[in-house]
């Protein structure tokens, strides 16, 4: 097959929730640590690890709960390392260092876009 997928890839629209360290044990690599930028996909994605390893460019594109301006500008790029039980579908959780980055941790949870790199 010699289909181009970078052409094809969108980005998915979703919301974005945090957690604070530490962030080890993780579901896809248990003790070992990697890094700072990282995050939880979703039960609908995480596919029995699947997932574990993948990384997003991620973009805040506003509050969700009223939160005036919750967005800082750019955006980052985070690796996939664990299950979040707790989050919907399309729904991420950043660390706090990479949630940091993007949005004012204030807002709690902020409405993103994300495209696999
Ligand atoms: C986000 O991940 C942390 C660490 O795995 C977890 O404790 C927390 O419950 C997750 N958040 C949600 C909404 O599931």
């Amino acid at each position: 097959m010699s289909i181009c997928f970078s052409s094809i890839v969108l980005a998915k629209q979703g919301t974005a929730v945090f957690y604070a360290r530490p962030y080890v044990p993780s579901a896809c690599y248990g003790y070992r640590d990697l890094g700072p930028m990282i995050a939880g996909d979703n039960p609908t994605v995480f596919d029995g690890g699947k997932v574990c390893g993948r990384r997003y460019k991620v973009r805040c594109l506003g509050g969700t709960n009223g939160t005036p301006n919750p967005c800082k500008n750019g955006e980052i790029i985070v690796n996939i390392v664990d299950l979040c039980t707790g989050c919907g579908a399309n729904e991420i959780n950043l660390s706090q260092d990479a949630f940091s980055k993007i949005a004012n941790l204030k807002a709690g949870r902020v409405r993103v876009d994300y495209t696999q790199v």
